[in-house]
C-alpha cells in the first residue's frame, strides 16, 4: 500500500477537517460551512467512505492531503510530513521527495543568506556607494530599503558562489538555487568554470506568501553593451517559479484583503514605490502575465483587481491574456489609466505627482469600458462590415463576463454607443458564442496540486438539469430504469459535456439485455471517469447527491429522474430552435436556398 493510502486510511478525514469546520452529519456524509469562501448556508460535504471532501461552492475539492494544503498553506511534501506524522506512518516510499524536500530546504537557506549578503554589501560596503546614490535618486527611503531588504552585488564574477561555498554549501545546491551558472565547459569536480548569475546588480529577493525568499530579481545599475537585459531573475528552480508568484503579495496580502482591492502593476520598483507612498495593496506579477495560479492566489484575498499597465501596445498585447483569465475567473477587473504626461509607470507618477496616482486608482475604468473603446476607437461604424467586425470583437468580450446580469449591462450599453438594438446584438451574441464553444481549459498538470480549474464548458440551464440527473442516479442507483438511454434529449445534450463519461457507461449498464436488474459496481464507474481534474467526478457527484436528495425514497427518486428527463427534453428542444432559427438566418443571408429548406424541415421536426 502506498504511503498516502496507509495515511489516509489511519487518519480520519472527518475527524481531522471537523479541527478546522464544524461538521454536521448529512445523510452517510458529513457538511460544513466551506473554509475557503463566505458563505451563509453549507455547501461543503466531506464523505468519510470515500476519503474525499468538496465545496460546491467554490468547486474545489480533494483528499485529506489536498484539504491540508490548502488550509494550512503547504505544499504537498509538507503536508505529506504533516499528515504522517499526526498518523504515525513512516515515509518509505517517498525517499526521492525526501531528497528533493531537504535540498529544498537547503536552497531555502541558499536564498536566505544570498538576501542578507547582497543587503549587507549595499548597506554596509564603500563599493555599493553608486549603488546608494542610485537607489536614493530614485527616491527610496532608507526604511524602504531595510523593509524590502534590497541589495547589491557588485561587478565581480563569482563574489557569491565564493561566499556561499564557503558557508559549506554544495556546488550542486547553488547551481539548483539559481544563483550560480556552470560554464558549458565546466568540471564540476572543481570550483572554477562556475560563476554568480547576478552580477553589478541591485538586488531585490522576490517572496513568496508566507515569506520565505524563493528568488531574486537583480536591476542592472550601469547599463553597458554586455550587461544583458535590465533585469535578471532566478530562472525556474524547485522553489521559484514565476508564473505562481506574484512579487509583493506578502507584504500587500493583509491590504488588499481589507481594501478588497488588489492593484496590480507591472515593475517590482513600481511595488514598492507605491507602498513607500501609503499604498500597500500593490503587487506585481515577474514581467508576465497573469496565469490562472496567480489568479487562484489572489482570489483567496479578493476579487477584485485594478490594473496598470504600459499605454503602449506591446504591452496591452502581452496583458491580454492574463485579462482574460481573470475576467473568465470572475474576477471584478479594472484598468488604470494614467494621465498622459504624468510619468510612463506608477513609480515616475508618484514622482512627478502622487496625487495623480492615487486619483488614477480611485478612477479606474471596468475593463469593458476599455475594450469596448479599444474595439471602437477610429472605426468607422457607418460601414456595415467594419461596424461587424467590431461588434464581434466586443460581442466575445462580453461572452466571457461569466454572470448573465452583467452581459446584459455591457451588451446594452454597446447598444447605446453604436446606436444598434439591443435585440439584435443578443441575437449576434449568441452566434459568437456557438462559434467560440471549442475552448481550451486550462488544466494542471500536477496531480497534487488543487487548483479551480477555469471552467469554460457553458453552464446553462440545461448543463445543471444534467448534472442533477447524474447527481441523482449515483445516489439512487436504479433510478434511471425506463429512461430513454438511446437517441433522446439525454444522449443528444450529454454530448461534450463533462458527464459523457458516466452517460456512457451508464447507458451501457440500462440498455444492457443480460443485466435486467439494471446492477452495476461504482468502482467501475470511477475508473470510466478517471481523471480529468484533481478529483473524480464520480466522488464529487456522490457528496452532492447528499445535499440535494437527503431523505428521498427510491420511489421519489424514480419519479424526479423522469421529471428531470422531461426538463432536459423540454430545454433541448428550446435551445435548439433557437440554434436553428438563427442557422436559417445565416442560410438566408447567404441565400442558400437548399440549406434553409433543410433547416426549415428540422425545424418543423422538432416542433
Ligand atoms: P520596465 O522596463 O517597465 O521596468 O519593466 P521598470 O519596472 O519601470 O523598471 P525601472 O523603473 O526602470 O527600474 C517592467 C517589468 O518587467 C520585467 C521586470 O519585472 C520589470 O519590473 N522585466 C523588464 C524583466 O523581467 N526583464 C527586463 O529586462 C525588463
Ligand atoms: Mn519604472
Amino acid at each position: 500500500m502506498s504511503d498516502t493510502q496507509l495515511i489516509k486510511d489511519k487518519l480520519d478525514i472527518v475527524d481531522f477537517i471537523n479541527e478546522y469546520v464544524p461538521l454536521k452529519p448529512a445523510g452517510i456524509n458529513h457538511k460544513g460551512l466551506c473554509p475557503f469562501h463566505q458563505e451563509k448556508s453549507p455547501s461543503f460535504m466531506v464523505s468519510r467512505e470515500r476519503q474525499n471532501w468538496h465545496c460546491f461552492g467554490c468547486s474545489i475539492g480533494g483528499d485529506i492531503f489536498s484539504f491540508a494544503q490548502k488550509i494550512e498553506g503547504m505544499e504537498f511534501i509538507d503536508a505529506l510530513k504533516f499528515l504522517a506524522n499526526r498518523a504515525g506512518v513512516e515515509l518509505k516510499d517517498s525517499k526521492i521527495n525526501q531528497a528533493e524536500s531537504s535540498q529544498k530546504s537547503r536552497i531555502k537557506e541558499i536564498n536566505v543568506l544570498a538576501a542578507r549578503f547582497f543587503h549587507h554589501i549595499l548597506i554596509n560596503l564603500p563599493v555599493a556607494k553608486p549603488a546608494r546614490d542610485y537607489l536614493e535618486m530614485r527616491g527610496l527611503k532608507s526604511e524602504t530599503i531595510d523593509a524590502w531588504q534590497i541589495g547589491f552585488i557588485p561587478e565581480q564574477w563569482d563574489l557569491l558562489t565564493k561566499y556561499l561555498l564557503n558557508k559549506g554549501f554544495s556546488i550542486n545546491d547553488l547551481v539548483a538555487s539559481g544563483m550560480v551558472i556552470k560554464r558549458d565547459d565546466a568540471n564540476s569536480s572543481t570550483q572554477r568554470g562556475f560563476y554568480d548569475r547576478f552580477r553589478g546588480r541591485i538586488m531585490f529577493p522576490i517572496w513568496d506568501v508566507h515569506d520565505s525568499v524563493v528568488g531574486f530579481t537583480g536591476r542592472v545599475l550601469v547599463e553597458t553593451e554586455n550587461s544583458g537585459g535590465k533585469y535578471v531573475n532566478t530562472p525556474q528552480t524547485i522553489l521559484y517559479d514565476k508564473s505562481r508568484v506574484i512579487f509583493g503579495l506578502n507584504r500587500a496580502k493583509k491590504t488588499i484583503k481589507e481594501k478588497n482591492l488588489a492593484v496590480l502593476v507591472e515593475g517590482q520598483m513600481d511595488v514598492i514605490a507605491c507602498h513607500q507612498a501609503g499604498m500597500m495593496n500593490v503587487v506585481a506579477t515577474s514581467g508576465t502575465a497573469l496565469t490562472e495560479w496567480q489568479i487562484e492566489l489572489l482570489k483567496r484575498y479578493t476579487n477584485n483587481i485594478a490594473m496598470a499597465f504600459d499605454a503602449d501596445l506591446a504591452g496591452q498585447n502581452a496583458a491580454k491574456r492574463g485579462i482574460d483569465l481573470a475576467r473568465e475567473a470572475g474576477i471584478s477587473l479594472k484598468i488604470i489609466k494614467i494621465p498622459d504626461g504624468a510619468g510612463k509607470d506608477p513609480d515616475e507618477c508618484l514622482k512627478k505627482n502622487p496625487e495623480m496616482w492615487w486619483q488614477a486608482v480611485e478612477q479606474a475604468h471596468d475593463v469593458m469600458e476599455w475594450l469596448i473603446a479599444k474595439s471602437l476607437e477610429g472605426k468607422n461604424l457607418t460601414n456595415a462590415s467594419v461596424k461587424q467586425i467590431a461588434v464581434n470583437e466586443i460581442l466575445r468580450e462580453i461572452a466571457r463576463i461569466p454572470f448573465a446580469t452583467e452581459r446584459d449591462h455591457w451588451l446594452k450599453n454597446m447598444a447605446a454607443r453604436i446606436g444598434e438594438e439591443v435585440a439584435v446584438l443578443r441575437e449576434n451574441m449568441q452566434e459568437v458564442k456557438n462559434a467560440s464553444k471549442q475552448k481550451i481549459s486550462y488544466h494542471s498538470q500536477e496531480k497534487e496540486q488543487i487548483i479551480t480549474i477555469i471552467k469554460t464548458e457553458p453552464k446553462d440551464r440545461l448543463y445543471f438539469l444534467l448534472q442533477r440527473l447524474f447527481v441523482l442516479l449515483l445516489k439512487f442507483s436504479k433510478a434511471g430504469r425506463g429512461l430513454q438511454w438511446l437517441d433522446g434529449a439525454l444522449s443528444a445534450t450529454v454530448k461534450s459535456t463533462k458527464f459523457s463519461p458516466l452517460y456512457e457507461f451508464l447507458k451501457d449498464v440500462y440498455t444492457d439485455v443480460n443485466n435486467p436488474s439494471a446492477d452495476w459496481s461504482l468502482d467501475k464507474l470511477r475508473s470510466a471517469c478517471e481523471i480529468t481534474e484533481s478529483e473524480n467526478l464520480v466522488d464529487v457527484l456522490l457528496l452532492k447527491g447528499e445535499l440535494d436528495f437527503f431523505g428521498l425514497t427510491e420511489k421519489e427518486a424514480f419519479s424526479e429522474a423522469h421529471v428531470l428527463e422531461e426538463a432536459i427534453k423540454t430545454e433541448w428542444k428550446k435551445k435548439s430552435l433557437t440554434e436553428l432559427t438563427q442557422a436559417i438566418r445565416v442560410a438566408e443571408g447567404q441565400k442558400d436556398q437548399p440549406k434553409i429548406d433543410e433547416l426549415l424541415a428540422d425545424f418543423s421536426r422538432l416542433n
